[in-house]
Formats: C-alpha cells, sequence, structure tokens
C-alpha cells in the first residue's frame, strides 16, 4: 500500500491533486439544484456534496464553494428563499454534467444542458422534469466555512415528489429503482444496486437481513 503524506499531497499539480482528493471521501448524492434569480431566470447546477443533517426537523444540507467559483445557486437561494432539489438518473447524465459549466447569469442551464422544466402549483422554483425523485426546499441557514470560503447551505424539506412504486412499506426509498446515479469526484458516474439491508443493530446481537 502507498503512503501518501501531507506535505507529499500539497506537492501535487492542482488538477491531479483535485481529482484524488475529491475521490477520496466515496460515492456522492449528485443532485440538480434548481433556483430562480430577482428577475425570475432559471438556474440550474449540478451539486454532490450533499448531507442529511436530521430527519425532525427534515433538513438537507449542501456545500457552495466560495462565490467567485459558483455564484448564483447560492446568491438565488439567498435571495428567494426556495430551491429544488432533483435525482439525477442514468438517462441524462450528460446534460446533468454539462450545468457546472460557467453560464452567465440569467442563461438558464436548463435550456443549455437541454433539460425540460416543470413548475408546480404555487411553488416558485423550477423543478427537472425529467428526475422522478425530487423535493422543495426553504432555505434555514448559511453556514461560512472559514477555512477555505465556502458555505454550508442548510434547507428544510418542503414538498416531496415521488412515485408511490419506490417506497417501501417502513419507508425506505429504493432510489436505485429508479436509476438515480451516484457520483465519485468531479466527473465519475455510477448506476448502484441494493446488496442487503440489515436491522437496526443491538450490541451483543448478530443482525438479520430485512426481507
Ligand atoms: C459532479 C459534480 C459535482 C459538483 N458538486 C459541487 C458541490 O457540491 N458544490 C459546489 O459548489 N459545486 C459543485 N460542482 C460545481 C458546480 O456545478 C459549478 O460550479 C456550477 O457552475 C455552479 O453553478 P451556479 O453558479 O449556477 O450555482 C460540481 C460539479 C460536478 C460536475
Amino acid at each position: 500500500m502507498n503512503h501518501f503524506s501531507k506535505t507529499a499531497i500539497q506537492s501535487w499539480e492542482r488538477f491531479y491533486r483535485a481529482n484524488f482528493i475529491n475521490c477520496l471521501s466515496g460515492f456522492k448524492s449528485a443532485t440538480l439544484i434548481g433556483t430562480i434569480n430577482k428577475e425570475n431566470k432559471t438556474n440550474l447546477a449540478i451539486f454532490s456534496n450533499i448531507v442529511h443533517i436530521g430527519a425532525a426537523p427534515a433538513l438537507i444540507g449542501f456545500i457552495n464553494r466560495p462565490t467567485d467559483a459558483a455564484p448564483h445557486t447560492i446568491k438565488n437561494i439567498e435571495a428567494t428563499g426556495f430551491y429544488s432539489m432533483n435525482h439525477i438518473h442514468s438517462s441524462f447524465i450528460k446534460k446533468a454534467h454539462q450545468t457546472s459549466a460557467k453560464y452567465a447569469e440569467g442563461e438558464s442551464e436548463f435550456e443549455k444542458a437541454g433539460l425540460a422544466i416543470e413548475w408546480k402549483e404555487n411553488i416558485g422554483v423550477p423543478f427537472v422534469a425529467e428526475s422522478r425523485i425530487k423535493y422543495l426546499m426553504e432555505l434555514t441557514e448559511i453556514v461560512p466555512i472559514k477555512h477555505n470560503g465556502s458555505f454550508l447551505v442548510i434547507g428544510a424539506i418542503q414538498d416531496v415528489f415521488v412515485d408511490e412504486t419506490l417506497i417501501d412499506k417502513d419507508g425506505f426509498l429504493h432510489i436505485e429503482k429508479a436509476c438515480s446515479i451516484t457520483s465519485l469526484g468531479i466527473d465519475g458516474y455510477y448506476e448502484t444496486s441494493l446488496k442487503a439491508r440489515y436491522k437496526y443493530a443491538k450490541p451483543g446481537i448478530a443482525t438479520e437481513a430485512i426481507k
């Protein structure tokens, strides 16, 4: 096994280091975030640093890089307080990846990447029509991360749109049946399959598979 020290890693070429470090923390929940700006122009961007923060209240966070690198989503969320989160499926990975390009403010990635906008009744932010699992978020808090200028954007889940066929009897969501993809690093995408589910683990008792 190779050993790479912090000093060695710091000496690597920028893009090599970024690839290596971005892969190290593992597979991620690549998701498309849909917003509108103050002029009602739509915006869509792919984000993969997404984290479950709590179920009651239902909170999800994502990391937004410094605003000079990724300006529009966070600015729109601050302005309107709302955003949509949309799963990416195998059928439109290339289009989802295209939304990471640095389009000018006011240029809609929906149009540029060729993804359809879906408007929901009484909701002011756009959803991705092609996505089979999507939800509306209301901004709760933006936590600046002093060490590198990025932000943890925390939102509360408001409305969820999902096919009934994907929901198990105990609430488990079979996102693999919708072909929701997972990502690695900044350019790798994977399909998934369920290996097993296990009962709540307790000390001294061997857990059993959930059938
Ligand atoms: C697979 C993938 C994952 C990404 N994840 C993030 C992320 O978690 N946070 C982030 O700030 N940018 C991430 N990006 C980069 C943004 O998609 C990119 O900066 C985009 O232009 C931001 O758009 P915006 O300015 O409209 O918000 C990712 C890009 C790719 C290809």
